[in-house]
C-alpha cells in the first residue's frame, strides 16, 4: 500500500480523525501497525498515533489482559530515553496508541542511510538506549523486542526506545521459537527467545548487543540466510566473528561486545548498571569531551529520575515478565 492508498484506508475508517487529533500522514509502517502524525485539533500538539494494521482477531492466542497489563506498565515509564506514552484506545477493533512524537528518524533508517556509525556515536546511542532500558528494568518491564527500528532519533536531542513489550504483549515472540512458526525478523532476537523461553532483562541487553554490533559493523551479525539458521546462530556458542568483524577504531569495544552476546545469560552483563559502569572507560577515551559533558549532565538526571522512581513504586507489573536481576 502505498502513500496515498495508506492515507484513504486512514481516512475511511477515521473520517482523518480520531478523537481530538487530526491525522496528517503516515510516518512509517511496521509488521503489525502503521504509525501516523497527529496534530491535536485545539492545542495544535504534534503526537505519533499508531494503529494496529487488523483487529484482535489476527492473534488466536491474543490476551487482552497482558496487553493491558503492559500497556499500563509502558505508560508509566517516564525517562528522558523513553517515548513516552500517552493513552490506548480501540477505533473498529483495532487498538491504538497516542505517543510522543519523536521528530527525526529511526536508527533503522540512519543505519540504512550510512552504514556503520563511527564508535563515538554508536557509544552515545549504546549508552542512550541502555539508559532507557535500566528505568523499565526497575519497574519489571521487559522490552522483549529491542532492535534499531525501535530507537528512534531526535533530530539534535537523544535516542528514545519505544514499543515497550509491545511484541509479547501481541503474542508474537511466542511464535519465533525454533520450533514454532516465525514471525517477524529474528535478527535480535536472544538465544532464550529462539527457543521460545521466557525473556528477561538480560535478554534485552543481548538485543541491545546485535544493535550495538550492527552500529559499529554496518549489518547484523547474521543476515542472508533463512529465519531458522539466524535463530540457529543465535544459539551457537561461537563468536569468534566478533574480533573479526570490528572496524580498527572499534576493536577496543570487542569485550563489551563478547559480553553482550554471550551465548548464556550468566555469562552477560547482569544488569544495565554493569555495563554502563563498563562503559566509562571506553567513553572517555573514545567520545570527545564536549560531548561527554552534555550526555554526563542528562546521566545525572536521569539517575535523579531513576531514584525518585525506586522510591515511589515497587513493581509496574504484578505478573508479567519480571527482571530477576538484583536491584
Ligand atoms: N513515536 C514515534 N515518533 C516518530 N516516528 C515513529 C514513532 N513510532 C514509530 N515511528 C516510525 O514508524 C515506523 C514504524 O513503527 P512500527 O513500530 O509500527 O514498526 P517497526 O518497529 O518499524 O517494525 P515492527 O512492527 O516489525 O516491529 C518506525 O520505524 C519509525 O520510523
Ligand atoms: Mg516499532
Amino acid at each position: 500500500m502505498d502513500d496515498k492508498e495508506s492515507l484513504n484506508w486512514t481516512a475511511s475508517l477515521l473520517s482523518g480523525r480520531l478523537g481530538q487529533y487530526k491525522i496528517l500522514r503516515m510516518i512509517g509502517q511496521g509488521t503489525s501497525a502503521r504509525v501516523y502524525l497527529a496534530e491535536h485539533i485545539f492545542l495544535g500538539r504534534l503526537t505519533a498515533v499508531k494503529i494496529l494494521t487488523c483487529d484482535f482477531s489476527c492473534w488466536p492466542d491474543f490476551d487482552l489482559e497482558l496487553f493491558e497489563r503492559t500497556a499500563v506498565a509502558a505508560a508509566r515509564l517516564n525517562h528522558p530515553n523513553v517515548v513516552t506514552l500517552f493513552d490506548l484506545d480501540e477505533v473498529n477493533a483495532r487498538p491504538f496508541l497516542l505517543m510522543e512524537y519523536v521528530d527525526g528518524e529511526s536508527l533503522q533508517a540512519l543505519l540504512k542511510r550510512t552504514g556503520a556509525l563511527p564508535p563515538a556515536r554508536a557509544l552515545r546511542i549504546l549508552r542512550d538506549v541502555a539508559l532507557a532500558l535500566g528505568h523499565a528494568h526497575a519497574g519489571g518491564l521487559v522490552h522483549c523486542d529491542v532492535k534499531p527500528a525501535n530507537i528512534l532519533l531526535q533530530r539534535n536531542g537523544p535516542a528514545k526506545v519505544t514499543d515497550f513489550g509491545l511484541s509479547q504483549a501481541l503474542n508474537r515472540a511466542e511464535h519465533s521459537g525454533l520450533d514454532g512458526m516465525i514471525v517477524g525478523t529474528p535478527t535480535y532476537l536472544s538465544p532464550e527467545q529462539a527457543l521460545a523461553m521466557r525473556p528477561d532483562a538480560r535478554s534485552d541487553l543481548y538485543s541491545l548487543g546485535v544493535t550495538f554490533f550492527e552500529m559499529l559493523t554496518g549489518r547484523p551479525p547474521w543476515e542472508g540466510m533463512d529465519a531458522h539458521a539466524i535463530m540457529e546462530r543465535h544459539v551457537d556458542v561461537d563468536r569468534s566473528f566478533i574480533g573479526r568483524d570490528l572496524p580498527g577504531p572499534a576493536r577496543t569495544l570487542e569485550p563489551v561486545l563478547q559480553r553482550l552476546l554471550a551465548r548464556s545469560e550468566d555469562e552477560r552483563f547482569q544488569n544495565t548498571r554493569e555495563l554502563l559502569d563498563d562503559l566509562v572507560p571506553h567513553f572517555r577515551r573514545i567520545v570527545p569531551r564536549t560531548a561527554r559533558k552534555a550526555v554526563d549532565l542528562r546521566n545525572k538526571l536521569a539517575r535523579l529520575g531513576e531514584l525518585r522512581d525506586r522510591s515511589k513504586q515497587r513493581s509496574f507489573l504484578d505478573s508479567a515478565p519480571r527482571t530477576k536481576l538484583p536491584s
